[in-house]
């Protein structure tokens, strides 16, 4: 019988101290949300975005929490994205291919983490931080800068590739904006 109740009570201690889906407790600020490991066995956001007008090649991962947005909703609290930026060489079939990679960006999401969001730039409750190749180091790109150039995208949670990723997740193949928003 004993063993029983603290078997009860370890399970309710484990799962009052376990985070939700609604996100970690503690709220990350801009720069503050680390590389997580093992990101590149996430669901695949876009491979190989082809960005030929930064001389780029990009990898964006999303991890599974992100992964279960439907199209038209916002991603849920508890989303982390990474992207990979990689300079571009010349590939096959006029494609761009991976060179050197170059930077590791990350943003995400959680409640209340827009609190800290500089006056005029918040993204909803996204936020941003840069990492040169080793992932662990800093890049000098200012979070102000990310903020800057996601704000606009408001219809769809802040996030360029929202139309693209839904097409492509379901095997479809994107072919542009179509004014479509969620
Ligand atoms: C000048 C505009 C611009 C700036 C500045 C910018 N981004 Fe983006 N970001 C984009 C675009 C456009 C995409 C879509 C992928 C692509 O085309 O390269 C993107 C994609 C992303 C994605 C993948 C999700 C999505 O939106 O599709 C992440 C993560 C991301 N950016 C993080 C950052 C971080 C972190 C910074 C700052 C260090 C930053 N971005 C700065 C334009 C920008």
């Amino acid at each position: 019988m004993l063993k029983i109740i603290a078997a009860i009570l370890t399970a309710a201690i484990l799962t009052s101290c376990s985070t939700t889906d609604s996100g970690p407790v503690v709220k990350l600020k801009d720069n503050e949300q680390a590389v997580p490991a093992g990101y590149k066995s996430w669901p695949k956001f876009l491979m190989n975005v082809q960005r030929g007008d930064a001389k780029q090649v990009r990898d964006i991962y999303i991890n599974p929490i992100g992964a279960r947005a439907q199209k038209g909703q916002p991603f849920a609290n508890g989303t982390t994205m990474v992207m990979e930026n990689y300079a571009a060489k010349p590939g096959a079939d006029g494609k761009l291919a991976k060179g050197e990679l170059l930077r590791v960006f990350v943003m995400g999401k959680g409640e209340g983490w827009g609190d800290s969001a500089p006056q005029g730039l918040k993204n909803g409750d996204w936020v941003y931080a840069a990492y040169m190749a080793d992932g662990v180091t800093r890049a000098p790109e200012p979070a102000a800068a990310c903020r800057s150039c996601h704000l606009p995208l408001t219809k769809v949670d802040f996030v360029h590739r929202y139309d693209e990723y839904f097409v492509t997740r379901e095997g479809g193949t994107y072919r542009g904006p179509s004014g479509g928003a969620y």
